[in-house]
């Protein structure tokens, strides 16, 4: 069972399918473009959108509020070294500006980024500078419905090719993304990331996390790495760390806030050049984009998230809906990782073609049947279309991500999710593809207007 109980609630709007069709109508029927009044169950995101615990909340209220030398930075700092290690911890309001500070001192045109999968936003901010984001998913990876564990890793001899090959010299970091959601939300086992680091000490190339989801990752460690078993997360998670020169964190996630990040580094001659950009980007180095009470509230979440009970009742949740969602006959990304689904909508909706996007079409309707939001990952997210819409680049995969908030959505809540599911399922030959009749040149997906075809 979750290891907490309610103490404060939100009202769940509710909509008729009527007000629900119209609404993705005027949206250009894309869900990032619905007011949340018009959302019942938002699954859209794990960012930010969970709830704060009651010390959470205590902590905030005793946050220090000072322009310079805030003693909740102070408090903050200390905690984040202890977890990570790193003695150089710049504050940021989320996880892409610590991102856009990090490249800011370690890109130049012309550089390449390797990781096992580069964010959206981290891969929009390596071509922001100039450079080339290359993914090394592990070929496991490909697999999409195979039960093994830890197919987020990195392919370490795609690695070692990339950091002996002609571009050696360009390589300017190695990103490990902990847990991997561009791939499934798989996680990354201890002994890819050690070899993985191991490799960029042999090339001298810094290996930084991108460590959102750090702790699940360390949970799904503690239970399928048998190195691991019995181990603690905050064990793993500290190791993990400590195989890195640094990482970048978007607090919203495994920091369990509104909103929040922070930059980790070792190297100080790095953290100076980070500061200069961190101070006329996001703010002064002692509260970087965030108030006192932001501060608070993420060193008291980064213990929460760290708790083996939450992480056991968040990993039962997932559980508890991949069995519905199969249960549906839907075939889902395997094994089911902590904070998100992910459904393959291609194999559910086969007579849409993926310039038509099966999964924005399954999100469409899971929406118009039970007022859920989700998100699409395929060909609305990573294809490309010629100017009569005829596809250029799809998608390796057609996915729907049903993401799961922390501590914000009990089981029924995910019941209504099965039986909305189930629905759509038996009518899924009616459902229809879409096409973009408003494009835009980066991350389209957040702003593309579409329509029915
Ligand atoms: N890295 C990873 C792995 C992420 O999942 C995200 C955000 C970021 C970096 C950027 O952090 O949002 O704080 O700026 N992921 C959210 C998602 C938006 O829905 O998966 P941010």
């Amino acid at each position: 069972m979750e290891p907490y109980r309610i103490k404060a609630v939100e009202p769940i709007p509710t909509t008729t399918r009527q007000q629900r069709v119209s609404a993705l109508d005027r949206v250009g029927y894309n869900l990032f473009g619905l007011r949340a009044e018009e959302v019942m169950i938002d699954l859209l995101t794990d960012s930010g959108t969970g709830a704060l615990s009651a010390a959470q909340w205590a902590a905030g209220v005793a946050g220090d509020e000072s322009y310079a030398g805030s003693r909740s930075f102070h408090r903050f700092r200390e905690a984040v070294e202890e977890l990570t290690s790193y003695p150089h911890i710049l504050p940021v309001h989320q996880g892409r500006a610590a991102e856009r500070v990090l490249f800011s001192a370690l890109l130049a045109p012309g550089r390449i980024t390797l990781s096992n999968t580069h964010f959206d936003t981290t891969r929009a901010n390596v071509e922001l500078s100039g450079c080339q984001a290359r993914d090394l998913p592990c070929p496991r990876a490909r697999n999409l419905h195979s039960p093994e564990p830890f197919k987020g890793d990195i392919d370490l001899d795609g690695l070692a090719a990339q950091l002996r090959g002609p571009d050696a010299s360009r390589i300017a970091l190695v990103i490990m993304t902990l847990t991997n959601n561009g791939e499934g939300g798989q996680p990354v086992s201890m002994d890819n990331l050690a070899r993985a680091s191991a490799l960029c000490r042999e090339h001298g190339v810094p290996l930084f996390l991108d460590a959102a989801r750090f702790a699940e990752n360390a949970y799904l460690v503690t239970q399928c790495e048998s190195a691991y078993r019995g181990h603690s997360p905050t064990d793993v998670a500290r190791e993990a760390f400590r195989l890195a020169d640094g990482c970048l964190m978007s607090a919203k996630k495994d920091g369990i806030v509104h909103i929040g990040g922070f930059l980790g580094l070792r190297d100080e001659a790095l953290a100076r050049r980070c500061e200069l950009t961190l101070i006329a980007t996001e703010g002064f180095p002692t509260y970087g984009g965030l108030a006192g009470r932001d501060l608070e509230m993420i060193t008291q979440g980064l213990t929460e998230a760290l708790d083996p009970r939450y992480l056991r009742s968040r990993a039962e949740a997932a559980a508890h809906l991949a069995a519905l969602c199969r249960g549906t006959g839907v075939r889902l990304v395997e094994p089911p990782g902590l904070h998100a689904l992910y459904l393959d909508a291609g194999h559910l909706l086969p007579h849409i073609a993926p310039h038509r996007f099966p999964g924005h079409a399954l999100a469409c309707a899971l929406y118009v049947e039970g007022g859920i939001r989700s998100v699409e990952l395929g060909s609305l997210y990573l294809g490309k279309e010629d100017s009569n819409g005829d596809p250029v680049v799809s998608a390796p995969y057609e996915l729907l991500r049903l993401a799961l908030p922390r501590r914000t959505y009990t089981r029924t809540h995910l019941d209504h999710v099965g039986q909305s599911l189930e629905a759509v399922v038996r009518n899924k030959d009616r459902v229809p593809g879409y096409r973009i009749v408003e494009d835009a040149p980066l991350l389209r997906h957040f702003r593309a207007r579409l329509e029915p075809v």
